[in-house]
């Protein structure tokens, strides 16, 4: 649908309307008045830049770097009393704190810590590269510091591997938003990626896999046959540290144990319980095969960590810890024997005894771990750091016991969950978390009293990348969202609100342009607000940005050609039909193309009433939901579905006259993988009254089965027979068979539409 040249002249118009001034992400603390209006400084009147201190010449020269990146002239190192930006180090500022003070003569002073005078200087990156846009910008007077002290990025290179030229563009985007950590997820089961002189075989062996799994193919699983492989020599990690730390960001390195092991053991499989032979993983998941808890091993995992640590000199170092399963420990005699002769009560116990070790070892070295929340149970080793994951409870326990927290939270931190419309989004591992959501996030708990919050550092969000291969799909789940979630941490209490956040952010994607970021376009999308209306659906078509223009087509309705849409006329669906939309501006790109079935029908808001509720996993709208006009899609979108399990529902539907009935579309769902199964009955009545209902149909297993097609929808032909009310009773399946997912366990029936003609 980018057949648009009706509407070249509005375009012309949106171009020209120019933009606001001085907007910056993360947002300042505060950004104050100048004191004389005479030492407004014009922002494209700027032509040099100096400082006086040795000390930031590296941030001059990244500063540089940076505008090349951007396409813009370097502004020239000299000294000039005049039309100059003054870089100035001060030992009274904070580490992260800066000021930007425009003074008399056309001069910018940025003013700060040791990191702050950078800070001021990537705040100064956006302000020129709106000067460019806008002539009579000012630059800003701005005070300005972190509220958290971690600000993070994780990413995963072990799923998929990535260059090191990426991981510094990555570290690029990371400090253009004042983020300052970068958490370096470096070995899995499925590759390791760091080279460790003292076992090369880590590399030589662990760095490479047949091939992956093809999307979600587990079972009957099918790979694709290509190998991937890939390693960071110690030379490539030590370019890569400097480069970092020319941007103001820590890497912290992430060597998992003693879980998440799979890649290390095929290299060296004396330090698994079951000393086997193994390869690098080829699918997702959590291998059982993990590291054993000997002496050997620990050994074997101290020299590893003394090379790391050797390369990076963060004060943190990430032993993982996450998803162990105790399955080798179990049997494994070498484990038993330490848990005897510790005196350690069961597995959990174990694996802290384990962390312990290597926490030991590690804060010996002048260092401190950090690991996944499970490294609570059983104890938290002394000095243990803990990143929360499944949830803020790990993070509130540990800062409870006085210990600091990173919190990483999967419901607004995890970046490789959907964040769109999921028939718009590329395949993901499941989850939705848009930008908003991001944008609402807390790091601090309110439960913690006012000691146990300072031991909460920050939050960081993680990039995960099984199902992400490419550079440019990385970016595109990791950004916007990190914009939102580095004012989160920036900004703190400060943080201006979702409105004030994406108008700035509008303007911010200009910049981000400049460096060429593959950005998610999901905030452009178009969401469609149903109603119904007198048996009719009503649409009304929002978007969060209102500058640029909305496309439609109503096929098989009234407007099935390309329309403009306009505010406060909500088209009309007086019949069944699909709905594309898309919004965009200018000529510049916009979001997904919306595409939606809606189904117009006698239930539409009718009452409906059923024996049995739903299960409260999968009732998200309740019974109305059977008859908003929306079909499920599949696979399945859980808030799409209402969900049934172990007792059989008799549905009805009061359509509140009596009239004519011809046929009921029942959507319903087949995905025994996930422990779905069609209905194994279906019996329909009918009434007039509500009291007398005649049986009318009764569809056996194999015609349900025969019957089930294209759109999950099975057609049930209702006979023109007059009634006004209609029962539905559904036996469910039994008990799933053995051999099928979920064996054993009660099968489920899903529902999302039931249409009455
Ligand atoms: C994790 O997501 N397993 C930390
Ligand atoms: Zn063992």
């Amino acid at each position: 649908m980018k057949k648009v040249l009706v509407l070249s002249a509005l375009q012309l118009f949106f171009m020209a309307a120019g933009l606001q001034a001085q907007t910056i992400v993360p947002n300042p603390q505060s950004q104050s008045e100048k004191e004389n209006k005479t030492d407004d400084v014009k922002v494209s009147d700027l032509q040099f830049i100096s400082t006086n201190n040795p000390g930031l010449a590296s941030d001059l020269k990244v500063f540089s770097e940076f505008m090349s990146k951007m396409g813009f002239p370097a502004i020239i190192q000299k000294e000039s009393a005049t039309h100059a930006i003054h870089l100035i180090k001060d030992d009274a500022y904070r580490d992260e704190e800066y000021r930007m003070l425009c003074k008399a003569n056309q001069v910018v002073e940025i003013r700060g810590g040791k990191d702050g005078v950078f800070y001021g200087l990537m705040s100064m990156l956006q302000v020129i590269e709106q000067g460019q846009r806008q002539v009579a910008l000012a630059v800003p007077q701005l005070h300005d510091f972190p509220a958290y002290s971690w600000r993070g990025m994780h990413l995963d290179v072990s799923r998929h591997f990535f260059p090191k030229e990426f991981v510094m563009k990555y570290i690029d985007l990371l400090a253009m938003h004042k983020m300052n950590t970068f958490h370096w997820h470096l070995t899995d089961d499925q590759g390791w990626r760091i080279e460790i002189k003292k076992y090369p075989k880590l590399t030589e062996i662990g760095s490479k896999r047949k091939e992956s799994i093809v999307e979600k193919n587990f079972d009957p699983y099918i790979g694709d046959g290509m190998p991937v492989e890939g390693f960071y020599t110690q030379d490539d990690i030590r370019e890569v540290v400097k480069y970092a730390q020319s941007r103001h960001v820590n890497i912290v390195p992430e060597i998992e144990m003693p879980g998440h092991a799979q890649a290390a053991l095929s290299a060296y499989p004396e330090y698994s319980c079951t000393k086997n032979t193994f390869e690098p993983l080829t699918k997702w998941g959590v291998s059982n095969d993990v590291y054993c808890t000997d002496e050997a091993t620990i050994h074997f995992l101290e020299d590893i960590l003394d090379e790391v640590m050797a390369l990076f000199p963060s004060k943190y170092i990430h032993i993982g810890g996450d998803e162990v399963p105790k399955d080798r420990w179990k049997v494994c005699p070498v484990c038993q024997q330490t848990m005897k002769t510790h005196h350690l009560k069961d597995e959990n116990e174990l694996q802290s005894y384990f962390v312990k070790q290597i926490d030991a070892y590690v804060t010996s070295k002048g260092r401190n771990i950090i690991g996944w929340d499970e490294i609570l149970e059983g104890g938290l080793a002394q000095n243990a750091a803990v990143m929360s994951w499944r949830g803020e409870e790990g993070g509130i326990a540990a800062a409870k016991q006085k210990h600091n927290v990173v919190m990483t939270p999967g419901d607004y931190c995890y970046f490789d969950h959907c964040q769109g419309n999921k028939n718009n989004e590329p395949l993901s591992i499941g989850g939705y978390t848009p930008i908003q959501k991001v944008y609402s996030y807390q790091p601090t708990p309110a439960v913690l009293n006012a000691d146990e919050k300072k031991y909460i550092l920050g939050a960081q969000a993680n990039v995960w990348t099984e199902y992400i291969a490419t550079t440019d799909h990385v970016e595109y789940m990791a950004v916007p969202r990190l914009c939102a979630l580095a004012e989160v941490l920036w900004s703190g209490d400060s943080k201006p609100g979702w409105t004030d956040f994406k108008n700035r952010l509008r303007i911010h994607f200009d910049y981000l342009d400049k460096f060429n970021v593959h950005y998610a376009n999901s905030i452009f999308d178009v969401t469609a607000v149903r109603k119904i209306v007198d048996n009719k659906v009503v649409v009304t078509l929002e978007t969060e940005y209102e500058n640029g223009l909305i496309q439609y087509q109503m096929l098989g309705g009234d407007q099935p050609q390309l329309q403009l849409y306009k505010k406060d006329h909500p088209l009309v669906f007086k019949h069944s039909g699909k709905l594309r939309a898309e919004y965009y501006e200018g000529t510049k790109d916009s979001g997904h193309m919306l595409e939606e079935e809606i189904l117009v029908h006698k239930a539409l808001g009718k009452t409906i009433t059923s024996t049995i509720e739903p299960s409260t996993y999968y009732n998200e709208g309740g019974l109305p939901k059977l008859a908003d006009s929306k079909a499920g899609h599949a696979p399945r979108l859980s808030s799409e579905w209402l969900g049934w399990s172990g007792k059989n529902p008799e549905i009805t539907i009061d359509l509140g006259d009596v009239s004519k009935l011809n046929n009921l579309d029942i959507y319903t769902l087949k995905e025994e993988m996930n422990w779905i199964y069609l209905p194994q009955q279906i019996d329909v009545s009918l009434s007039t009254d509500g009291i007398n209902y005649k049986p009318l149909k009764s569809l056996t297993a194999k015609e349900i089965e025969e019957g089930y097609g294209v759109d999950n929808k099975l057609s049930i032909p209702l006979d023109n027979t007059k009634a006004r009310y209609l029962k539905l009773a559904l036996t469910c399946a039994p008990k799933i068979e053995k051999g099928k997912p979920g064996e054993g366990e009660e099968a489920w029936v899903f529902l999302s539409e039931l249409a009455v003609n």
